[in-house]
């Protein structure tokens, strides 16, 4: 490469990186699935950044607390409330700036479950709206998995004790309708992958939704 080629490559604005999202019902393995894809990526060549909502930061740790329920009754708009600011938080903090270093960030779960969960207890054009500044993701894998193998996971790794409000089966019936709703919206990137088959078939299936995106 010639000297002045290399000065404009050193001078190229850097590439933004990928957003992905990963979606589904406890126990549909986003988290499993979130660590496969950095692996996978990042054998790839690429820098993978992977994390989680709600997020580590403070409001984050706020909603984790209430979905313990340990403080007794939780107020449903509270908790709304608090997962859309965690995600402001969340993005300022940690995702834009991997995204404008280029990075691929991949999310254990996003604005999806805002609209899945919140809305079996808020009004959804509310939970819609107090989410709109959050900026959609490249792409939103959604790991399909029937309610009733997905709470079977659940109750199979965490005593009663430990199980957070949402851990029920009855709730996940409500909770996987939500998410074929959102579905069948057929909003951009947003891809069904079939969550129930082995793990390494499932990461097979998310890497090649990611050849899909260049990645
Ligand atoms: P997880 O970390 O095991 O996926 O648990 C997070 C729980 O929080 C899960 O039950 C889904 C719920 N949740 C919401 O209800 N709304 C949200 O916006 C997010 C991010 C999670």
């Amino acid at each position: 490469m010639s000297r002045e080629g290399a000065w404009l490559v050193a001078c190229a604005p850097m590439a933004r990186g990928t957003f992905i999202a990963l979606e589904g019902l406890d126990g549909s393995g986003t988290s499993t699935q979130a660590e496969m894809l950095f692996e996978a990526l990042t054998g790839r060549g690429h820098t993978v950044v992977t994390t989680h909502e709600p997020s580590r930061g403070s409001i984050g740790q706020r909603a984790r607390a209430m979905l313990g329920g340990g403080d007794g009754q939780v107020d449903p708009h509270l908790l709304a409330l608090l997962f859309a600011a965690d995600r402001l938080d969340h993005i300022a903090r940690e995702v834009e700036p991997a995204l404008a270093r280029g990075e691929i960030v991949v999310c254990d779960r996003y604005v999806m479950s805002s609209w899945a969960y919140q809305s079996l207890d808020c009004d959804a054009q509310w939970v819609e709206t107090i989410n709109a500044r959050a900026p959609w993701p490249d792409a939103t894998f959604l790991l399909r998995v029937g309610a009733e193998e997905a709470t079977r996971r659940v109750h199979a790794r965490t005593p009663e004790s430990q199980r957070e409000i949402f851990e029920t089966e009855a709730i996940q019936r409500r909770v996987e309708a939500s998410y074929e709703a959102a579905l069948a919206r057929g909003l951009p990137g947003v891809v069904a992958i079939d969550g129930t088959r082995s793990i390494a078939d499932v990461s097979e299936a998310l890497l090649q939704a990611c050849d899909a995106l260049g990645l």
